[in-house]
């Protein structure tokens, strides 16, 4: 009851006093023989009316006292501060009201849980992307146009080993990143045959669906005489372009021979695209790599209406750099015919467009970062790529099993492991990762016989003079400082030079304590997000080189310089004593990077960009 009524009934009470005691008097002046009888009847009167009003005024106070409690529970209810149950009533008069109250304030809290739970799933799908996803958004940017990759190392090789016809996936971050995409989306991916068993398992045009033991897409293989892979492939890729773009101070070799090969085959495999796409319209294409830089152009020359990015996995160095490469002017010009230039990092996008500013005659827009010669403008944007990350499983990860694996395919069985898992290149900093660990053990010898370095070495470019030498100098290093440490039973570093497949791999980065990327230069390294990516337990360390790309993303791993023996010695210490705590710390930072920042992103951003370029011909949509 508010004041205002509470007033009110008191003034019509008083007011029927008055009248009360009015009739009274009069009643006294007609008969005064009878006046007791009035007195009377007024101290009755008084005596109820004061009854009822005291009992007013006590339900008054406490019915107000008990409705402003229920009215607070329910506002914080509503504003979603309490689901206690409701202040405790009387049975009776307010107990049905309560109860509703209660059912209503209990479905309102339900609701509320499931919009918030909804909004966090829809916020969660807006930042994850799943195989699922990239498909559907393929489809919705491709409009029934093909998806077609081109790229050197194929997905899948076949090897007749003995009698018998097997297939592996070769080591290869590009393969690593690439191969989920081509499954996820479909497509065709144009690549070197090279496997001794790739003819027979080919038809006639070099085609077969993969991967063999459960087909998604299309592999169209080319097959290069053993001149051409010498001059392309050996030649001027890896022994002219790949040491150029990575200052690993292993001196590039520019060859005019190699350079006729190299044209060569990049024009081969046009041909083989051109063959591929005949019959499709505006198809995307997805180049990638060093080994194709003239491939964008033989391409719109002939097919303007293909939309082309070429991706570059390897870094780009400064441009007084690039500049001793005899054919830059070529290069350039083939890849700016590319409607996007992709890039690991914004730093290779730079260094890019001022060698193409030195080079090429064009306008180059810094805003918005292309290139325009003529009528075609090239983007040039940077897509970090990255692995697929899948979900935990569980019971998948089992770090005693992993243990036992190791220990049975290397002997190696120190307490605390460390491991590398590299291409034999010498861009990866194996030497300068030994080093480190020689250091460790001079620096804190309480390690002896408690610390192991297991490096997987997979064979790579074995044909070429400073792999073949870089191999032997890695074996003689890592004797070295056996020989200087070792015990009967423990070795400081366990080199196991063999390729290994991503399921023989998963053992080690689960075993391992910490695991060391020391690459000299890197464009991206898949190997640090792959180790991220497989600790399902939110343990271990990631030691990583600050001159990779990854180093860019995963600043919660430990960011050394591989030159640094010393640096390199104490991140392994700090990796080795960091507290399980810090350990988790880190290492959810670091899941929830490449969580997010997976393949399927990589995929979505660069398909969706290269949908939305603008081509320089008369288009159909
Ligand atoms: C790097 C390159 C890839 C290449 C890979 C393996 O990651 O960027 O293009 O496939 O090394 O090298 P390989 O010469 O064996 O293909």
């Amino acid at each position: 009851m508010t004041r205002h009524a509470m007033l009110a009934l008191a003034a019509r009470v008083f007011k029927a006093w008055l009248a009360v005691c009015v009739a009274a008097f009069a009643f006294s002046l007609l008969w005064p023989e009878n006046v007791a009888l009035p007195v009377r009847f007024l101290r009755e009167f008084a005596e109820v009316t004061l009854l009822v009003l005291g009992t007013l005024l006590a339900v008054h106070w406490s019915m107000r006292h008990l409705i402003q409690q229920l009215a607070d529970w329910m506002r914080l209810t509503r504003t979603g501060q309490t689901v206690a149950p409701p202040p405790a009533v009387p049975q009776g008069l307010l107990a049905p009201l309560v109860e509703e109250a209660a059912t209503m304030a209990q479905s309102l809290s339900r609701a509320q849980s499931s919009a918030e739970l909804e909004a966090r799933l829809r916020l969660q799908a807006d930042s994850l992307w799943t195989a699922e996803r990239l498909r559907e958004q393929v489809k919705a940017k491709l409009q029934g146009r093909s998806l077609l990759v081109v790229g050197n190392r194929q997905p899948y090789r076949h090897v007749r080993r003995g009698g018998a016809v097997t297939f592996e996936m070769p080591a290869s971050g590009l393969v690593t990143g690439l191969e989920p995409v081509l499954r996820a989306c479909g497509g065709t991916w144009i690549g070197q045959g090279d496997g001794n068993a790739d003819k027979e398992t080919a038809d006639e045009h070099g085609r077969l669906r993969v991967p063999p033991d459960d087909p998604q897409y299309v592999l169209r293989r080319v097959w290069l005489s053993p001149e051409e892979e010498a001059g392309f492939y050996y030649g001027f890729s890896n022994e002219g372009l790949w040491p150029l773009c990575h200052i690993a101070h292993t001196r590039p070799v520019f060859r005019a021979a190699d350079w006729e090969h190299y044209q060569a085959v990049n024009r081969k495999f046009a041909e083989a695209v051109l063959e591929e796409i005949v019959n499709l319209e505006e198809p995307f294409l997805l180049i990638q790599d060093y080994h194709f830089t003239l491939l964008p152009r033989m391409i719109k020359e002939r097919r303007p209406d293909a939309r082309v990015a070429l991706f570059w996995h390897i870094p780009w160095p400064n441009a007084e750099a690039f500049g001793i490469c005899p054919w830059q002017t070529q290069l350039l010009s083939g890849m700016l015919a590319s409607d996007i230039v992709g890039f690991h990092t914004q730093y290779h996008c730079n260094n890019f467009l001022d060698t193409v500013d030195r080079v090429v005659e064009c306008r180059i827009d810094r805003e918005h970062f292309s290139v325009q010669r003529g009528s075609h403008t090239a983007y040039v944007k940077p897509f970090p790529i990255s692995v697929a990350f899948s979900e935990p499983v569980p019971g998948r990860f089992d770090r005693a099993r992993a243990r036992a694996i190791v220990k049975e395919k290397t002997g190696a069985s120190a307490p605390l492991l460390a491991v590398g898992v590299d291409r034999m290149d010498y861009t990866k900093g194996i030497a300068e990762r030994f080093r480190g660990v020689e250091r460790f053990l001079e620096k804190y010898p309480r390690y002896m016989g408690k610390f192991s370095l297991v490096q997987l070495g997979a064979p790579s470019r074995t044909n070429i003079q400073a792999y073949g030498r870089f191999v032997s100098e890695m074996e003689a290093e890592a004797r070295r400082i056996n020989e200087r440490f070792d015990t009967e039973d423990w070795q400081p570093i366990v080199l196991v030079e063999k390729h290994h497949s991503h399921e023989e791999i998963l053992p080690f980065y689960q075993a391992a304590d910490v695991c060391m990327v020391t690459s000299l230069h890197d464009g991206m390294n898949l190997v640090a997000k792959e180790f991220v990516a497989a600790r399902e337990d939110d343990r271990g360390s990631l030691i990583l080189s600050r001159f990779t790309g990854a180093a860019r993303e995963l600043q919660d791993a430990l960011l050394i310089n591989p030159y640094d023996a010393e640096d390199t010695a104490e991140a392994i210490r700090a990796a080795v004593e960091m507290s399980e705590t810090e350990q988790a710390l880190r290492m959810v930072r670091l899941r929830r990077t490449v969580r997010e920042n997976n393949v399927y992103r990589w995929a979505a951003n660069l398909i969706s960009e290269l949908a939305a370029v603008r081509l320089d011909i008369a288009v159909r949509r």
